[in-house]
């Protein structure tokens, strides 16, 4: 399993216009467009990925989860996965998951919370990291990677990934967007499980 988190520092809580995902929406477009990148292969979708996405433009946090194995209703424009998520954040959010629309969860929490229920190695992605082609990424691949939206990650937030078992990993020498960052390392994980 593949895992992504992402954080959205100023995206929404609730439900919003499909119509303006940069601005009153929060940066919804970056997390959109992570989603795809994670999710899509063309013609098909990688069925072993989750993305999580942290919510932190409202009070209190939620995350949105999308699961490539059972997803359905997506396709591969940013509006599409906008409308999934807002169907999610049309659902009654708890401490625990609820499914939205078939692949599709929500539930109430904090980034911290969230680390601690996957309880995995992390992966944190930053441009100054260790060179991700250092770290070997084999067939049996059960990885967790966390990015940052436009603003990065905060001090506390680097704290919390700091707090837990992780690695350092950057992809390239230039800062890039975290969709990006996201199909440079499925292109990382392609390539070692072809042996390429
Ligand atoms: C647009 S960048 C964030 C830029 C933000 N202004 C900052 O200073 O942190 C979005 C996210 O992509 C990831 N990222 C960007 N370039 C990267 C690189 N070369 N290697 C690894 N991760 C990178 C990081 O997780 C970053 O938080």
């Amino acid at each position: 399993m593949k895992e992504f988190i992402i954080i959205g520092h100023k995206a929404v809580t609730a439900p919003f216009s499909l119509n303006d995902l940069p601005g009153a929406a929060g940066r919804m477009d970056i997390l959109c467009r992570c989603v795809n990148a994670a999710l899509f292969l063309s013609h098909d979708l990688r069925r072993d990925v989750r993305v999580y996405l942290v919510l932190k433009g409202g009070a209190p946090s939620k995350i949105v989860r999308f699961d490539g194995a059972s997803v359905r209703y997506l396709s591969p424009d940013e509006r599409s996965a906008a409308s999934l998520i807002k169907k999610a954040l049309e659902k009654q959010a708890q401490g625990f998951w609820t499914d939205s629309t078939p692949g599709v969860s929500v539930k109430i929490g904090e980034f911290g919370d969230l680390l601690g229920e996957l309880n995995k190695k992390i992966t944190y992605l930053m441009e100054d990291g260790v060179d991700i082609r250092t770290i070997p990424y084999t067939g049996s691949s059960d990885h967790l990677f966390v990015l940052g939206d436009h603003m990065g990650l905060t001090d506390d937030e680097e704290n919390i990934i700091k707090g837990r078992e992780h690695e350092i990993a950057g992809v390239g020498p230039l800062s890039l967007h975290a969709d990006h960052c996201i199909i440079l390392l499925h292109n990382e994980m392609d390539r070692s499980e072809k042996h390429i």
